[in-house]
């Protein structure tokens, strides 16, 4: 029988995603910008699970932090982008902003063409669909791409993480040593 043998791959094309994304090679992948937003009060281990995910994915990624003054946040938006900071710099292709308004309308004036969410659980689902019709609603052209973290952060989230160090208990294991020390100074925990 005769086996018909499919056409070596031929450039720009690379088995290898990464490969496409060579300056030297010329070709370029329709989507290149992707945003991960979030009001990120605090950035936990499970966001930068997110992220690491997203670097991979794209050429460019922005971690867009939103005011969110609805959702009464613990930290400033400044203090909430410089506790991400150090943990971004491993990542050479990843860069943050603050956002206020419409995340589309940020989409749309930095030429973004994906928005990240992360989907930790079934929970997530609803609100996240909802989201993601409601922007594609605004502007068909942004795609929402859903991508999920490690399992071992189904359970994590800010709000647990803060209602654990309002106590003073430990959260070295949902979040970053700068982000630890800086919910200790927030609730006046020693050692
Ligand atoms: N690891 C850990 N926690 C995670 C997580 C992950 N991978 N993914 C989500 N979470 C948690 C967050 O910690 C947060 O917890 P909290 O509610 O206890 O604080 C919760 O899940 C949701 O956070 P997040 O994913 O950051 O969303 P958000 O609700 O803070 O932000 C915006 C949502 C800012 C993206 C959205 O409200 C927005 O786009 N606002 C702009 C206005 C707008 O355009 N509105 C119309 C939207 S259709």
């Amino acid at each position: 029988m005769a086996i018909m043998e499919l056409p070596p791959a031929t450039p720009p094309f690379s088995a290898f995603p990464r490969a496409n994304f060579l300056p030297s090679c010329g070709f370029r992948p329709a989507m290149q910008h992707c945003v991960y937003p979030g009001t990120f009060d605090p950035i936990t281990y499970g966001h930068l699970d997110v992220l690491e995910r997203a670097a991979k994915l794209f050429a460019r990624v922005t971690v867009a932090v939103a005011d969110n003054p609805d959702k009464g946040p613990l930290f400033t938006t400044a203090q909430r982008l410089e506790m991400l900071r150090p943990n971004l710099a491993k990542f050479p292709n990843v860069t943050v902003t603050p956002f206020s308004g419409l995340l589309i309308d940020f989409c749309v004036e930095h030429k973004i063409d994906a928005i990240i969410r992360g989907l930790r659980a079934l929970s997530d689902f609803e609100f996240e669909f909802n989201m993601a019709l409601m922007n594609r609603h605004l502007k068909p052209e942004v795609e929402t791409i859903f991508v999920m973290p490690n399992e071992q952060f189904s359970y994590t989230s800010s709000s647990l993480v803060k209602q654990v160090a309002k106590y003073c208990g430990d959260v070295s294991h949902f979040v970053p040593p700068n982000v630890a020390t800086a919910l200790k100074k927030a609730y006046g925990c020693t050692g």
